[in-house]
């Protein structure tokens, strides 16, 4: 793809504690036993501005070489102004940056890698980036940790009739073409298990939903805006009936009245 689709570093810093609450902590245990040995390098593929590194390099060994890949370049750049984790042992990690399309990441890329990783990254890709995403893994031969896929099922607490047109236009939208190729959206996750199961891999899978409410109002309202954008640009004639629709949920969402389970599913893949 030659557009950058770009992710803002405020809405990454807003969903990192839900993030970090919601991956699965039994996965990345199971992926720490499977690193071989020291020194420990994991690469971190769409890295953003480093959550994932930031979560789990306190749970593996080290000495730790982090590599963040990101088509972003600021994004990966601003990962040294956060606050930098340590490894179990309490050293300090070292971390490069990688930037470039995914599409293009290959076997030579990820060589000598320990751990690859992503969070919140297969949902926003193609078939072709997916797929050579899992070939470059398997040909590096370590273990894969895949989190925060999105599954595309969102339960509103309470209901509504519309709840479900809205999940399903957001759904297209996440499918949607992109320069002439189709994204997998909630696929996403079904396609790259399939691939590793192909290649005569272990796969394991845990559900990891994001449980949003009153505790974290502004992170519940972002998300719902741009769910409900999502949706309406997808699906325009949804227009008719959303006014009241959305006036009554920014009327739940100021008296705190309204939650929501945003469906996930974390993933862990590695070679017999
Ligand atoms: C939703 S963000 C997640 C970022 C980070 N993993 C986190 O959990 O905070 C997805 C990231 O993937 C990057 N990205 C998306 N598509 C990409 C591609 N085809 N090649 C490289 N990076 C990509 C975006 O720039 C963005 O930083």
């Amino acid at each position: 793809m030659t557009d950058v689709v770009q992710t803002s570093s405020s809405w990454l810093a807003l969903r990192e504690p839900e993030d970090a609450r919601s991956r699965s902590m039994q996965l990345a245990l199971a992926a720490a036993t499977r690193l071989g040995d020291p020194p420990i390098v994991v690469h971190d593929l769409g890295s953003g501005t480093g959550s994932m590194m930031r979560w789990l390099a306190p749970l593996l060994p080290g000495p730790q070489t982090w590599v963040l890949h990101d088509w972003n370049a600021s994004l990966v750049a601003s990962a040294r102004d956060e606050r930098m984790p340590v490894d179990r042992d309490g050293r300090p990690l070292s971390v490069r940056t990688s930037v470039g399309e995914l599409e293009h990441v290959d076997g030579d890329d990820l060589r000598g890698a320990s751990l690859v990783t992503a969070s919140a990254l297969l949902d926003v890709l193609t078939s072709e980036e997916v797929h050579a995403i899992a070939a470059a893994s398997v040909a590096a031969g370590a273990p894969v940790l895949l989190s925060l896929s999105v599954t595309g099922r969102v339960d509103l607490i309470p209901r509504h009739p519309l709840d479900e047109a809205f999940q399903n236009a957001f759904n297209a939208h996440q499918r949607r073409s992109a320069d002439g190729r189709r994204l997998l959206g909630p696929h996403a996750v079904a396609v790259v298990r399939g691939l590793f199961l192909e290649a005569g891999w272990h796969v394991r899978p845990v559900e990891t939903p994001w449980r949003l409410g009153p505790h974290d109002a502004r992170l519940l309202a972002e998300w719902f805006d741009g769910w409900t954008d999502a949706a309406l640009e997808q699906s325009p004639h949804l227009h008719d009936d959303a006014s009241d629709y959305l006036d009554l949920r920014r009327a739940q969402l100021t008296d705190g009245a309204l939650s929501a389970v945003v469906h996930h599913r974390d993933l862990l893949a590695w070679s017999r």
